[in-house]
């Protein structure tokens, strides 16, 4: 339980992780789901960009025509592509022999053009989402959509705010785990009233659960809000809570945990309000800042617990704690027989 004071105080002491917390084998690396490979804004046509998730190099980059995610090494002889690669007719082109890799991976052009080889770059099916760009991991053709991101109906939305969290200390599945551990809102978030308004839902690819809070810490004006929270997990590179509050507007939080290899996720959050249509765009721009802000806080209030905390197998639970062991039992189901870890 931290506000006010004591909050900052244990945010600007706080050390990244000097213990380590026992999550190595927890990060599995053989998930299946789409996972966020980076903000739109980072990608101007033309961008290339180096990530490195799941243990392995990958390069991210934006042509006229869209996005490309693919293997991070040229399949020829190995040269870094997000190094000095380029784009070029909607191209990635090698900064080492200069071969030319269009949307498919297919190698259009090597020598002169002339000697076409066969060998392709291994590319990542890419889909957007409020404005993150996602790509799908684990093998095969994507097995579902990431959910859509229309507003409500006579709502619009504000501009995403993005954030980026390095080293939560968590495996993807005990980041999402989080939202359906309802004991630890009253505890560390100083919500309170939570009621669960319908059963939890966990079919395949999204878990749901619906439940009321109240927030007694101040947004703007507001205090004492009460909440209507739609949790949807939709894989493990993917949760989203859906806020409802009565007479103001929605708010939409979205993470993204980056599994970056064994024993490191970091994470990508997106906050987002929606508002009725007559309401002019740049209010509510302007308001989704303060309300990044709050989650921005809440967000380190849990990182505090979990870069300390260890992983249970068989935790002890007790009730109260909301549906955590149904939870583990539908996120298995992400996780891939395949290796695609090399
Ligand atoms: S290493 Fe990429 S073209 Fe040769
Ligand atoms: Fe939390």
């Amino acid at each position: 339980m931290y506000d006010g004071f004591t909050f900052w105080k244990k945010y600007f002491t706080a050390k990244n992780r000097d213990i380590q917390s026992g999550l190595g084998d927890e990060v599995n690396l053989n998930l299946k789901g789409w996972f966020a490979v980076a903000y739109l804004h980072e990608l101007k046509p033309g961008a290339v960009l180096r990530r490195k998730m799941f243990g392995k190099e990958l390069v991210v980059y934006a042509t006229d025509e869209g996005y490309g995610v693919a293997d991070g090494y040229c399949p020829h002889l190995g040269s870094l592509l997000s190094e000095y690669g380029r784009v070029e007719d909607n191209c990635l082109v090698c900064p080492f022999h200069s071969f030319k890799f269009d949307k498919h991976g297919d190698c259009t052009s090597s020598y002169k053009g002339k000697i076409k080889p066969k060998f392709k770059l291994n590319m990542y099916p890419n889909d957007v989402r409020h404005g993150v760009l996602l790509a799908w991991f684990g093998g095969g053709e994507p097995q579902w959509h990431i959910l859509d991101d229309s507003p409500p109906q006579g709502y619009k939305w504000s501009k995403p705010v993005s954030m980026y969290f390095e080293d939560v200390a968590l495996a993807p599945k005990e980041l999402h785990e989080n939202v359906t551990d309802h004991g630890h809102f009253s505890s560390v978030h100083l919500y309170h009233s939570i009621e669960q308004i319908e059963e939890p839902k966990f079919e395949f690819p999204i878990a749901s659960s619906r439940f009321r809070a109240t927030r007694p810490r101040r947004l703007l004006w507001l205090e004492n809000m009460k909440m209507e929270i739609l949790v949807q997990v939709n894989g493990m590179g993917y949760s989203r809570a859906s806020i409802f509050q009565k007479g103001i507007g929605h708010l939409r939080i979205v993470v993204m945990p980056i599994p970056i290899m064994r024993g490191r996720t970091d994470a990508r959050v997106i906050v987002q309000v929606a508002m009725r249509k007559r309401v002019p765009q740049f209010i509510l721009n302007a308001v989704a800042y303060p309300a990044a802000f709050e989650v921005w806080k809440d967000f380190w209030q849990d990182i505090l617990i979990w870069r300390n905390k260890i992983h249970f197998h068989k935790p002890r639970l007790v009730d109260g704690d909301g549906p955590i062991a149904k939870y583990r039992k539908w996120a298995k189901k992400f996780e891939n027989d395949l290796t695609i870890v090399s």
